[in-house]
């Protein structure tokens, strides 16, 4: 592994930019590739099958540059394609489900578990099936949120319509008692006010991508891949959508400035 390496990141759209975000605030040395697929988002509402071929057309897109090791920034992708991706190529692919569910078992006192996810990663199960196997004790309930990625993706985190979709979306949660809860979707840390506003003050929130950022440090430090530049590092981003409303909306998920976003032509990889 070449620790000056870059480490590759790819989600439907602007949702794996909080897992971007978290890099840059807890392993600030590493450089990233983020391939945002915009034009084909949303992931969350299509058959397993087509996720799971997109997920590895982007690995392969991102194995063609100088990466050292994949975070799948999509739980969609996670649930339905990591299995297949860590035995098809030869670097490191780490997923969001099991470091959420790790989290989320460690901190729930009364072992339920709530999980807010696109409709695709609840038909999966991933989420039920890694807390059992984890802790059998716990108890799951997943709840799919078609209208949450859709508002994400063009700004509307804090209207009407976000707040209305979270307090169908939260209710049935509510009342299986969760004090845990699980945000399955890199989209949803950006819907964290509202959400916070339709469950109790109790419940623990738990980011999936704070978890996953650590296991990446870990995966980087036993192989020694830690990078030792002092930077700032220059990031590369690709989208399959409009690169410049890319760029705009997707600085303001990162908070920071990006420079140039490249457009790549996903039809032609059909
Ligand atoms: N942000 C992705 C996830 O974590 C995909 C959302 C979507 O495209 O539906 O599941």
């Amino acid at each position: 592994m070449n620790p000056r390496a870059a480490i590759g990141l790819f989600d439907s759209g602007l949702g794996g930019l909080t897992v971007a975000r978290e890099i840059a605030g807890r392993l600030p040395r590493e450089r990233i590739i983020y391939f945002g697929d915009t034009a084909r988002c949303p992931y969350g509402s299509r058959p397993a099958g087509e996720v799971r071929k997109f997920a590895l057309q982007l690995i392969k897109f991102l194995a063609g540059h100088d990466i050292k090791m994949v975070v799948m920034a999509c739980n969609t992708s996670s649930a339905t394609a990591l299995a297949v991706a860590q035995e098809r190529f030869d670097f490191p692919v780490l997923g969001m489900i099991k470091p959420g569910v790790r989290a989320a078992v460690k901190r729930t006192r009364n072992k339920r578990i709530g999980v807010i996810a696109t409709g695709t990663t609840v038909a999966n199960r991933a989420y039920s099936r890694a807390a059992r196997a984890m802790d059998p004790s716990v108890e799951v309930k997943e709840q799919a949120c078609p209208r949450f990625v859709p508002l994400v993706e063009v700004g509307d985190v804090h209207g009407e319509r976000a707040h209305r979709s979270a307090r169908e979306y939260l209710q049935p949660l509510k009342e299986f008692g969760m004090d845990t809860l699980i945000l399955g979707c890199t989209h949803y840390p950006l819907l964290e006010k509202v959400i916070r506003d339709h469950i109790e003050d109790k419940v623990i929130l738990v980011d999936p991508s704070v978890e996953v950022v650590e296991e990446t440090r870990l995966v980087l430090e036993r192989n020694g891949a830690l990078n030792p530049d002092p930077g700032p590092p220059e990031h590369l981003l690709y989208t399959s959508g409009d690169p410049e409303r890319f760029r705009l909306m997707g600085e303001r998920v990162y908070g920071a400035s990006f420079g140039r976003v490249y457009r790549v032509d996903v039809q032609s990889w059909e």
